[in-house]
């Protein structure tokens, strides 16, 4: 329609060639009815040596909220726009895949919860949400608070010896500990040993990582794999964990079918509350290959993320005395010298929106993967699910044309979260701007412009469980210690695999925390109280 129309009819009219007219008017029609997503030229090689997220900002105040970025024969469109996010992750989902993302965890994720897309999503998602209820949860709270109070022996430790500690590995071992328990009953005990096994797990998340920044996927030529040492080792930790895995699930069937326990919704064996016996008490009809998947993946899933929270939410806390404060002020009225209960964590109000407000300035991950599935329309933008038209227009080769793919997108949860357009003092880390008496933010009531877990169908099964996590572990530290950086600390720079991670570790000096004398009022209540409790 329109004047291109006519000149096509008239064209034809002429004698041009039906089959010429078609590509040409094709090529006119791309660039004439569709507006032309911006393109980021000439940055490309910004994008090295960098955690990779921060060239995007610098492009992303440059060339908007949707932009595309070419990679030698590939091409990324950035997004770091609340209503494009909402629209992809949320509204018209169906429409995307994993894409990359399940293509580089494939050799560890398998088909789990993460990666998988479709049907196997769909029923994995199903079968395994169930298991997190409420009174699973409150359990867990208890197990944050032991496996926290184990690290505070070692602290305890380092402060009375005047060694400095480095937190970025503690708190890693933390949530290591704290998530094989959680998922599948296993104590890596990682805080205190280091066993072939909690190798095996740093082994395999380093190389998840490694894969997620490489430019070339390396694992997948053919020798390589066989010969590079590094590959071997890879393969050797896998096969020590998946037997591992292997003997819990074994272990765990046995326990079910001893136990007399009924299967109803908040079913929950006190001896062991793990997801994975949930998992196989609900009689989950499963293959052992998807449930070893699913274990494997939360296991990945839940330890290094919330690791990095508690890492750079004490990296921004060393720098602001008057928040640890009022933390502590907070904890000690709220709990005093007790360990956490789930009651607690609506009264541990400031201490949530330390974590609310951490978890904006360092998002985990920083950015979110998807692939398209279908044409769909982004903000102004249409986008098509074949590169067909792409190639055509970026003029790449005709490879392209018989090798389909959809548009790789990346949702810059950094750009949202510190874009300027979306937030005062957006660099500012101020707990704050979250009342304490408003609701707990999240993407929903902060049309996301705010994704600390996603948004969506996709969103973090685990979000209550790490929220909760890190707001004990986080009470119960600055309750016990207070941390400095350490005198001659490297500067804390970042880097990026699937999280943040520091350059070269948070060094910290720990020191045990002066309370105010507590006046005492009885002698040893709490020992008569137990004693009354074993006689009644
Ligand atoms: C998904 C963040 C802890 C299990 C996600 C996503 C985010 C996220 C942003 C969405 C990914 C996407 O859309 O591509 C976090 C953060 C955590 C945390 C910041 C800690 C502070 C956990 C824990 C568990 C867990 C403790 C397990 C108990 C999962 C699973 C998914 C997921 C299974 C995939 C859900 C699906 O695709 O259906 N997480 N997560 N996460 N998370 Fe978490």
């Amino acid at each position: 329609s329109g004047f291109p129309a006519v000149v096509k009819k008239t064209l034809l009219k002429l004698g041009v060639p039906s089959a010429i007219l078609e590509i040409l008017f094709r090529w006119i029609d791309i660039h004439e009815e569709c507006p032309k997503i911006p393109e980021a030229k000439g940055a490309i090689s910004a994008i090295r040596n960098e955690a990779f997220f921060i060239p995007l900002y610098e492009l992303y105040l440059t060339y908007g909220g949707i932009f595309r970025l070419n990679f030698g024969p590939k091409s990324f469109l950035i997004v770091s726009d609340p209503s494009i996010s909402k629209h992809i992750l949320r509204d018209n989902s169906k429409a995307y895949s994993k894409g990359i993302l399940a293509e580089i965890l494939e050799f560890v994720m398998g088909k789990g919860l993460i990666p998988a897309d479709g049907e196997i999503w769909r029923v994995r998602r199903r079968a395994i949400v169930p298991a997190l209820h409420r009174k699973y949860v409150a359990a867990m709270i208890n197990l944050f608070g032991q496996a926290t109070d184990r690290l505070c022996k070692k602290l305890d430790a380092a402060a009375s010896d005047g060694e400095d500690v480095e937190m970025e590995s503690l708190f890693s071992r933390l949530t290591l500990d704290i998530i094989g328990k959680a998922v599948f009953n296993y104590d890596f005990d990682s805080l205190t040993n280091d066993t072939g096994i909690v190798e095996a797990v740093y082994t395999v998340l380093r190389e998840a990582e490694d894969r997620s920044v490489a430019l070339i996927p390396f694992w997948e030529i053919p020798i390589w794999k066989d010969i590079s040492p590094q590959q071997k080792k890879v393969s050797a930790a896998l096969k020590l964990i998946n037997n591992i895995l292997d003997d819990l699930i074994a272990i765990c069937k046995r326990m079910v079918d001893e136990e007399e326990l009924q299967f109803h919704e908040e079913y929950m064996n006190e001896q062991d509350p793990s997801i994975l016996h949930f998992l196989l008490a609900s009689g989950d009809d499963v293959s052992s290959k998807q449930l070893r998947d699913d274990l494997m993946t939360m296991l990945i899933a839940g330890h290094e993320t919330s690791a990095a929270v508690l890492t750079w939410t004490f990296y921004l806390l060393s720098k602001e005395p008057t928040v640890v404060s009022k933390i502590q002020e907070e904890v000690d009225a709220v709990l005093g010298d007790r360990f956490p209960t789930i009651e607690d964590m609506k009264k541990l109000k400031y201490a949530t929106r330390v974590i609310n407000e951490s978890l904006r300035l360092y998002p985990q991950p920083p950015v979110l993967i998807r692939r398209s599935l279908e044409d769909d329309v982004l903000g102004k933008y249409p986008i098509k699910s074949t590169s067909k038209m792409e190639s055509v227009r970026i003029g790449v080769g005709s490879t392209d044309l018989l090798n389909p793919r959809g548009e790789d997108i990346f949702i810059s949860v950094w750009n949202l979260h510190r874009s300027p357009m979306l937030w005062d003092d957006a660099d500012e880390f101020k707990p704050e701007r979250w009342p304490l008496d408003g609701p707990n933010p999240n993407e929903t009531n902060q049309n996301f412009r705010y994704l600390p877990f996603g948004g969506g169908p996709r969103k973090c099964l685990g979000d209550m469980f790490a929220s909760y996590e890190t707001v004990v572990a986080l009470a119960m530290l600055v309750r016990r210690f207070n941390f400095q950086m350490a005198l001659g600390a490297p500067p804390v720079e970042m880097t990026t695999g699937a999280t943040i991670h520091t350059t070269k570790g948070l060094k910290m000096t720990v020191t045990r925390r002066v309370k105010p004398p507590v006046v005492p009022i009885l002698e040893t209540p709490t020992m008569n109280m137990e004693a009354s409790a074993s006689l009644s």
